[in-house]
């Protein structure tokens, strides 16, 4: 693993520091460490640390999409991932800081971990048999916009997370959010936004993006 992609998984570990000595202490005290850890990291307590983080100097795109189930080869768990695992989008969808696509993560980069975790869950053995067949399961395409439109994760990311003064990449996930809803949320990836023209100029118009046609149609 590169340094940037375990700089990518370090853990927020401030809420587990406060749970360190339980086993030490008698119940008295534990009410007078809960009131101290409460003190010393006021984000445990706090409504920020319930919602959502806010991306800072970004007004977010308005509307919303009932997508359909999309069937998978493998029901890909992101909730388990990102929300329980803290696994940030970017170590697996590598390109999106740079280039046009985010890209899904290949069966090489599952396995780091799957070779020993879960070993015994069917929807892993499953992934143990395309990754022994050499063959990447035939993941099924949720968001897909016309040929004819042009798009790119990379200056939507620029933009919102790397030159944003202020906005940590941990949270990078707010920023997918605008356009793929909160996918740490989802047991099974699902378009919830409706990704047509109106949704794209009206955003470029609030945040100062391009507006001419032909940075969207070439
Ligand atoms: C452990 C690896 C992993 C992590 C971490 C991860 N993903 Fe994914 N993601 C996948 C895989 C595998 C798929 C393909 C399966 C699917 O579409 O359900 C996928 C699919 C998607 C899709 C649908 C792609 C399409 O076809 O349109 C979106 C959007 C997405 N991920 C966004 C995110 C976001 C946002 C995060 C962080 C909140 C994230 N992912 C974190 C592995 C990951
Ligand atoms: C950084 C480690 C890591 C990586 C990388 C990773 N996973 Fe996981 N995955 C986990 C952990 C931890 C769990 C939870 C295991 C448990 O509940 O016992 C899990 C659970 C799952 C489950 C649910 C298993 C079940 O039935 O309970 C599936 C499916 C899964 N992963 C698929 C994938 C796929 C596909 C990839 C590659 C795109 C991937 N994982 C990459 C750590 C990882
Ligand atoms: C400004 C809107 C926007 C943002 C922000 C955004 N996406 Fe996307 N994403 C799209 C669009 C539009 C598509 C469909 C592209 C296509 O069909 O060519 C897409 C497609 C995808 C796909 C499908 C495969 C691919 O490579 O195209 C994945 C995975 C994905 N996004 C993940 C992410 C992740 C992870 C983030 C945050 C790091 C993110 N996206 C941020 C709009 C966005
Ligand atoms: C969250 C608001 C937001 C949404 C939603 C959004 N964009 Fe953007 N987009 C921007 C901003 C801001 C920029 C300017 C980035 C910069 O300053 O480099 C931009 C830049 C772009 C560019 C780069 C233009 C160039 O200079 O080459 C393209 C292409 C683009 N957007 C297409 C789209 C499309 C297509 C969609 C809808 C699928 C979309 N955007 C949705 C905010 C958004
Ligand atoms: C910010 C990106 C963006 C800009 C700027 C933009 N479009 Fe679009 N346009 C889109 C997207 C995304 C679609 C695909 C809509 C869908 O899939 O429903 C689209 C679709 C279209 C279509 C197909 C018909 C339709 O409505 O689905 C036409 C025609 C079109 N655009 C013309 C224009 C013209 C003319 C301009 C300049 C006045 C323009 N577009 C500016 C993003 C953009």
């Amino acid at each position: 693993m590169s340094a940037s992609e375990s700089f990518l998984m370090e853990q927020r570990h401030r809420p587990r520091q406060c749970e360190a000595g339980r086993g030490a202490w008698g119940r008295g005290w534990w009410a007078l460490v809960v009131l101290l850890c409460a003190l010393a990291f006021p984000a445990v307590w706090s409504p920020a640390a319930v919602r959502a983080a806010e991306v800072p100097n970004a007004v977010p795109p308005e509307g919303s999409y009932d997508g359909k189930h999309v069937p998978q080869p493998i029901e890909f768990p992101h909730d388990v991932h990102v929300k329980v695992n803290q696994i940030n989008c970017m170590y697996c969808h590598t390109y999106a800081r740079r280039s046009p696509v985010a890209g899904i993560p290949p069966t090489s980069k599952c396995m780091g971990c799957h070779s020993v975790i879960a070993t015994d869950k069917p929807r892993i053995k499953k992934l143990v048999e395309y990754w022994e067949k050499n063959q990447p399961p035939p993941w099924k395409k949720v968001h897909d916009v016309p040929d004819f439109v042009h798009f790119t994760h990379e200056k939507h990311l620029r933009r919102f997370v790397f030159n944003n003064p202020g906005m940590d990449v941990a949270d990078v996930k707010e920023v997918c959010a605008f356009c793929h809803g909160q996918v740490a949320e989802m047991t099974v990836a699902r378009k919830v936004k409706p990704l047509n023209m109106g949704f794209c100029v009206r955003c470029h118009e609030a945040n100062d993006g391009p507006h001419d046609c032909w940075k969207c149609h070439k």
